[in-house]
């Protein structure tokens, strides 16, 4: 019987993490060197309705109506329902793995939702629209992070680089002169959704100061996006510098990404930022080619346990 895959990529954010929520522009591309896949089978002696989902990198065996109503996996598969209007399943396996990093930044939830969302309506013989995959993702998203912007299913559905601002239509980014990113793991995972959430406590407490540091985060996704658009890169990396100071002030950095950020420009990283939630997750450095071997093993030096090269545009 005929195995029905989707894939989707990782992504990094390059400028805006955080601002985003809160309207301000952001910048965002597909990593390709990792991947997320859902592959759907039927089963034609399961029970109507019968859902087995395996994702063997997590140990993680079980039927969809034994999860919670609100578990992601479950969400991404009742949201192909109701789009398609199916409202009874037949009985499919769903098997899921994925080389995206959990809770680290790189989109890995985004990824499977975007990913079951296509294979299980090709399965179902209504392939979705990417419009429709990005919205089940988002819903999903919901979950994870509580109040998305909605950079991630965007970004990892589309697969393609993006300016995007909050509730308006993502534009592609047109990128002038491709350049080399690293991508640096602290190792540690963090869930979105607690240092967002956190970071809304505290912005409703005082929000003036927050505002300020979201307007220059977005005046410099506003610059990058000039730069990457018109000139060569290399101006993007003292913007990449100064985004972490402004995350550092917002407090979703730590001790961990702050020292990778530092090796990555004692290597002679043009600039480098945390990506993602922060709090632990990946960075990135802006390098020259020739010099990217050379700042990956700077950062694992600096105690990252992986590290990605990654060509962008
Ligand atoms: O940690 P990630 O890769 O899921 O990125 C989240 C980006 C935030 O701006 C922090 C949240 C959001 O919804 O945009």
């Amino acid at each position: 019987m005929t195995a029905i895959a989707a894939t989707a990529p990782g992504k990094i954010i390059l400028f805006g993490e955080h601002a985003v929520v809160y309207g301000r522009p952001a910048i965002a591309v597909p990593v390709n060197q990792v991947k997320a896949k859902a592959v759907v089978l039927a089963n034609p002696i399961g029970q109507p309705g019968q859902v087995d989902i395996d994702a063997p990198d997590i140990g993680f065996r079980t039927t969809m109506n034994e999860l919670p109503e609100e578990h992601p996996l479950r969400l991404a598969i009742q949201g192909v329902q109701d789009v398609l209007g199916i409202p009874h399943l037949p009985a499919f396996r769903l098997r899921l793995t994925s080389t995206i990093p959990l809770a680290s930044g790189l989109g890995s939830g985004a990824a499977i939702s975007v990913a079951i969302a296509r294979a299980v309506s090709a399965f179902l013989g209504k392939p979705l629209p990417d419009a429709d995959v990005s919205a089940i993702a988002y819903r999903v998203d919901q979950v994870y992070h509580g109040t998305p912007s909605g950079i991630d299913n965007t970004v990892i559905t589309y697969a393609q680089s993006i300016f995007f601002v909050r509730g308006r239509p993502f534009e592609y980014l047109k990128i002038n002169h491709p350049f080399t990113v690293v991508i640096g793991d602290s190792g540690m995972r963090s869930p979105t959704g607690l240092v967002v959430g956190e970071l809304r406590q505290r912005w409703q407490e005082d929000p003036q100061p927050y505002e300020a540091i979201f307007d220059q985060i977005g005046k410099i996704a506003l610059n990058a996006r000039r730069i990457l658009e018109t000139s060569q890169p290399v101006g993007l990396g003292v913007l990449m510098t100064q985004n972490h100071a402004l995350l550092q002030r917002l407090d979703v950095s730590c001790p961990e990404l702050d020292r990778l950020v530092q090796a990555a420009l004692d290597a002679g990283a043009h600039g480098a930022k945390l990506c993602g939630g922060g709090r632990g997750g990946n960075m990135i450095a802006l390098v020259d080619e020739r010099n990217a071997q050379h700042v990956a093993t700077a950062l694992r030096a600096a105690g990252a346990p992986n590290t990605i090269i990654t060509r962008i545009g």
